[in-house]
């Protein structure tokens, strides 16, 4: 390709699309666009539809399905990152195998962020009802390495807190206290936020697990490997400074989803255009 300096000239200006079921996955859209500043994205948060994590499996890969095919019918991407646990453990394997563009999910660049961070081989997880029960973790986990023991623990609940913006007060802290005492109990020295929405409570759940247990989230992971995927892929969007251009997407409330967004990610969270379901889906 040509080049514009050291860099290879614009290989493929199409954005890139990812989506949660609200705001969870603004933890990856933030290490994204901090990591790749140039490159275009369009976000989907299916605020209409939270919480994920409570709902069944089917159902949340019927909702994945949707979101992916409106991603690349209306927005063209070039790549989806499925920027929650619950939809990766539900339906990444389906996406992989239908989608015509890279589908990267959470679950495998956090399970390797965790067994990286540990030095006493005892690890934890937490994440939605739906992804821990799907034994998603467990079986990444298992497949990096026999020499861990890994405790897990679904907490119900958390998502709903941020949802509201509440990531700090005393009822979280309290649910958090009685959800998080098996891990506690369990000696971790690292606990992986397997859900995209448990960073924002990094506070109140480092209050719970103690100072000495490492806190991992998938965001930076998931972005490296975008990164990586789209260098070697030579999808990269160009080498000059113009800056990308960040879309939002809600399928609830998009005031409240432009409020609330623009203080959990940044100022890049401008506006929020609105989008529906078809009646039967919703
Ligand atoms: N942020 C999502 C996850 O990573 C989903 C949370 C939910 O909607 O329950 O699992």
């Amino acid at each position: 390709p040509a080049t514009v300096g050291e860099y290879p000239h614009t290989v493929d200006s199409r954005p890139i699309g990812m989506f949660d079921s609200g705001f969870g996955g603004l933890t990856v859209a933030r290490a994204l666009i901090d990591l790749l500043p140039n490159e275009d994205l369009v976000y989907v948060g299916d605020t209409g539809r939270y919480p994920y994590g409570p709902r069944d499996l089917g159902e949340v890969r019927e909702f994945a399905l949707e979101i992916t095919e409106h991603l690349l019918s209306t927005h063209d991407v070039k790549m989806v990152v499925v920027a929650c646990n619950t939809a990766s453990a539900a339906a990444l394997d389906e996406l992989q195998k239908i989608t015509p563009v890279p589908v990267i999910g959470v679950i495998e660049p956090g399970a390797a962020a965790l067994l990286d961070a540990t030095r006493s081989g005892r690890v934890g997880v937490i994440g939605t009802v739906g992804t821990i029960g799907s034994g998603a973790y467990q079986r990444a986990v298992a497949q990096n390495s026999d020499a861990v023991e890994l405790s897990c623990a679904a907490c119900p609940g958390f998502v709903e807190f941020v949802e509201r913006g509440e990531t700090d007060s005393e009822q979280v802290h309290v649910l958090a206290e009685r959800l998080l005492a098996p891990l506690v109990d369990a000696d971790i020295d690292s606990l992986l936020l397997g859900c995209t929405h448990y960073p924002f409570l990094a506070r109140t759940i480092s209050d719970v697990m103690g100072r000495g247990v490492v806190l991992v989230d998938s965001a930076d992971a998931t972005a490296f490997c975008v990164s990586d995927m789209l260098r070697s892929g030579d999808a990269l969007r160009d080498g000059t400074d113009r800056g990308g251009v960040h879309q939002f997407e809600s399928s609830g409330d998009i005031e409240a989803f432009r409020a609330l967004g623009r203080q959990l990610l940044g100022p890049e969270l401008d506006e929020v255009a609105a989008l529906s379901w078809p009646e039967a889906r919703s």
